[in-house]
């Protein structure tokens, strides 16, 4: 039997249609609200409001569950692989033989980039942040690949995502090469998905290149563990993008954009870099956790806290063993892990942080995992890009396939109501 809502406003009752997810989440569906009562809501970040219906990622920020597609996230990262994982996000059902043997080879056919975009490449400076090169790239191989999707066709839409898949690795690889100064590699697809990625990051122009399973396995599991989070700012913004018929490609350098900021991507690169603050000021943790808790210092311990992980972040308890077995297995010896472990130990134990179920997000430990590869800080949020891929890709086929509106969200007008111009002059 459907549900209802009341809603009592200027002496009349409205009903809303109680809706339900498949893990018994309910939300009121306010579709009508404006027809029938005049009224809109305001939710500033959209804390409380849901912006559509899908089948893909479920989490539970209380209970700390992650699953793609009803697998477990923990199952995931232990049993599965990131080209595996990608197919199932994209495709719905984890994929046989065959079928992930055929979606490898088209990507491998696709690994190729129009030589005219090192070109590109070629003319940002050195100092450029690599997400603004990644982002610029991604949009730039729109023009690249002009043709407009089709998306009632099958065929197309399998065809455009392929050709990100393919070459999204080749231009992060490429940017953190010409961050590094190295002349630009092409994907070896005589080798797995990861171990070529690892191959176009790591490769040395003078030495031959010796695939190292700890680094494999390690960059796989952070793939898995970053390829989405259902409805995240990033997320969002490329469901918004794309759903104002905007392309694949053009959509997906948006969420790359939009993943940039400290607050979300960019986070694991701000871990980091506090870390080294942290030591280069005399290493006095306890300082920097009371500016923490200091309310009139803006001063926020980066990887701590979670939008909507309130108890523990899954992926960071899956990827902490990795740090941990990371930085023991390839002998790592750095003053500012020392830190970043202490940081954990000390601040797991502060009430301020206990209270507020302040724990360390996947980025704190990421952000180590990265220092720990010999990654440069500013390219650890295209690494999380890297990751994101698949389900950028998910959320965006999703959206286009079910029609979704143009997302366009209405406001609280507060401004002036009515002026009259006066001349420069008179002002
Ligand atoms: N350091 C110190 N205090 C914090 C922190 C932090 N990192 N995070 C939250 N708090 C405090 C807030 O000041 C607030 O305190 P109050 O209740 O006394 O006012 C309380 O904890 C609740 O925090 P909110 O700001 O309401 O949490 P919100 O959900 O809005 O923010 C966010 C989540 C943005 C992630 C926040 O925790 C933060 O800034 N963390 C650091 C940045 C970071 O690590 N981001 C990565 C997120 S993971 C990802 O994007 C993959």
């Amino acid at each position: 039997m459907e549900k209802f809502v009341k809603l009592i406003y200027d002496d009349k009752s409205f009903e809303f249609p109680l809706i339900k997810g498949s893990q018994n989440e309910k939300a009121i569906d306010i579709k009508n609200l404006r027809k029938e009562t005049g009224l809109i809501t305001l939710d500033p970040g959209y804390k409380n409001s849901g912006s559509c219906k899908s089948e893909i990622t479920f989490l539970d920020g209380e209970k700390g569950v992650l699953k793609y597609r009803g697998y477990s996230i923990e199952d995931l990262a232990k049993k599965s692989s990131f080209l595996e994982v990608s197919y199932l996000l994209i495709f719905g059902n984890l994929p046989t033989k065959d079928q992930l043997s055929k979606f490898k080879t088209d990507i491998d056919n696709e690994s190729i980039i129009d030589e005219d975009l090192k070109v590109i490449l070629k003319s940002f400076p050195k100092s450029s942040h690599p997400m603004g090169i990644l982002a610029s790239l991604t949009s730039a191989l729109t023009a690249f690949n002009p043709t407009a999707l089709d998306i009632k066709s099958e065929d197309e839409m399998y065809k455009a995502i392929v050709m990100i898949m393919a070459k999204f690795p080749i231009l992060c690889a490429w940017t953190q090469r010409k961050v590094k100064g190295l002349p630009l590699n092409y994907s070896d697809i005589s080798i797995s998905y990861i171990e070529n990625i690892t191959k176009m990051f790591f490769k040395k122009p003078n030495q031959e290149y010796r695939n190292n399973k700890i680094i494999n396995s390690a960059i796989d599991k952070l793939l898995i563990l970053h390829a989405d989070h259902e409805q995240n700012c990033s997320t969002s913004t490329v469901r918004i993008v794309g759903s104002s018929y905007a392309g694949l490609f053009a959509s997906i350098s948006a969420g790359i954009s939009a993943l940039w900021g400290r607050l979300h991507g960019g986070a694991n690169q701000a871990v980091i870099e506090m870390l080294e603050n942290i030591k280069a000021d005399g290493g006095d943790i306890s300082r920097y956790l009371k500016k923490a808790k200091d309310k009139n210092d803006p001063f926020r311990l980066m990887g701590f806290g979670h939008r909507v992980y309130k108890n523990f972040d899954p992926r960071a308890r899956i990827i902490k063993k990795t740090a941990d077995e990371v930085l023991s297995k390839l002998g790592i010896d750095d003053p500012v892990l020392d830190i970043a472990k202490n940081l954990e130990k000390i601040a797991l134990k502060d009430s301020y942080f206990v209270d507020r179920k302040l724990y360390p997000n996947v980025d704190f430990y990421s952000g180590i995992i990265y220092r720990a590869l010999g990654i440069p800080t500013e390219m650890f949020t295209v690494m999380f890009a890297l990751g994101r891929l698949p389900g950028w890709i998910a959320q965006w086929k999703e959206m286009r396939e079910n029609f979704e509106p143009i997302g366009r969200p209405r406001q609280i007008f507060i401004g002036s109501v009515d002026r009259d111009y006066s001349s420069i002059e008179t002002r």
